[in-house]
């Protein structure tokens, strides 16, 4: 079986003046997936959506989105994808009911106040439905959002940090709904800072930096390769060492000591290690715990690492 592709660019480059956003941007979004686009502030994630979304033309480069080619084929292009920028679209002065209507009318979408309704019903915005957008919470605002984006049925999504600035519980709606619209046949490509994010609902995730594409794989590939922080805080310094055997043979990584905190570290990159099965062989040989725990990497610690090594890449070839 060969595989559909919902999003392909092969070197997307986009200048701002001197500023290089994208460098040569490699996409391979197969259909009905979530793909996770993952970097820090001012990577190029932004821009990436803006290119492939048709509101920015790319300097270099091509892709087809739906397979409809980005550039040539900008107006169906348009009609198969929703988006969800960063920046909120809807009308603060318009309630929720008239923003989605007003969305449907322009979109020429087919009995848009029954849409509309059904769209306010499965982002729980029924009650809010006739209140100014702009009296909206947050998260009830990127629902709307979400829901605008939505009104035409879209085959691909695109969703620019969807959660960014939101709190939990809101950032779990979001999620749900990211996982509902997969369920449903949608392809999904969503941007975020967080690592955490992306391993919820990503598939597959390109680690950006820089305007390029640093590093592919699956969120647990990612975390694999940067591995978890075991660390066991011990009420007593004298059985340090001791906590630290056990460590070393649970790990097998290279133990280091806190001894303000009487805490040793290490870094395991075996993703079947629980807090339970560490707690036990630690009450085995007989230490006294005080606190323990596994934390699996953030953005920080992928991104450090797999960009240092890219850079190092880079100098060389320069
Ligand atoms: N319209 C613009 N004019 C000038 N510079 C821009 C513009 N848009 C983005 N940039 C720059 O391009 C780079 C990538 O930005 P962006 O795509 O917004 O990154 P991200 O979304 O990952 O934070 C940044 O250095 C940013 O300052
Ligand atoms: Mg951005």
């Amino acid at each position: 079986m060969t595989t559909t592709y919902a999003v392909l660019s092969e070197g997307l480059e986009k200048r701002f003046g001197e500023v290089r956003a994208l460098r040569g941007l490699d996409l391979a979004v197969p259909q009905g997936t979530v793909c996770g686009i993952l970097g820090p502030n001012g990577a190029g994630k932004t821009t990436a959506v803006r290119l492939l979304t048709t509101l920015l033309r790319p300097d270099a480069g091509s892709a087809r989105v739906a397979g409809h080619d980005l550039v040539r084929e900008a107006a169906a292009v348009r009609r198969a994808i929703g988006v969800t920028g960063q920046y909120a679209s809807v009308d603060g002065d318009l309630t929720g009911r008239q923003n989605l209507r007003l969305f449907g009318r322009l979109h020429r979408v087919r009995g848009p106040a029954e849409r509309a309704d059904d769209l306010l019903a499965r982002f729980g915005l029924t009650e809010a439905a006739d209140r100014p957008a702009a009296t909206y919470s947050g998260g009830m605002r990127r629902r709307l959002d979400l829901a605008a984006s939505l009104i035409r049925r879209p085959d691909v999504l695109f969703l620019d940090e969807p959660t960014t600035g939101l709190d939990p519980a809101s950032r779990g709606d979001i999620w749900d709904a990211v996982r509902e619209l997969k369920q449903d046949g949608t392809t999904i490509l969503l941007t975020t800072q967080y690592l955490e994010e992306a391993d919820q609902l990503a598939d597959d995730i390109a680690l950006v930096d820089r305007g390029r594409v640093a590093h592919t794989g699956s969120p647990s590939q990612l975390k694999a390769l940067i591995g978890t922080y075991v660390e066991v805080v011990v009420a007593d310094a004298d059985v340090l060492v001791q906590a630290a055997g056990v460590l070393d043979q649970l790990t097998g990584g290279e133990p280091s000591f806190d001894h303000a905190r009487n805490s040793v570290g290490s870094v395991t990159r075996d993703t079947t290690l629980t807090l339970p099965r560490l707690v036990r062989e630690l009450d085995a040989a007989g230490v006294p715990l005080l606190d323990a725990s596994l934390k699996p990497p953030t953005l920080d610690d992928v991104f450090l690492r797999l960009t240092a090594e890219e850079s190092t890449g880079e100098e060389v070839a320069a």
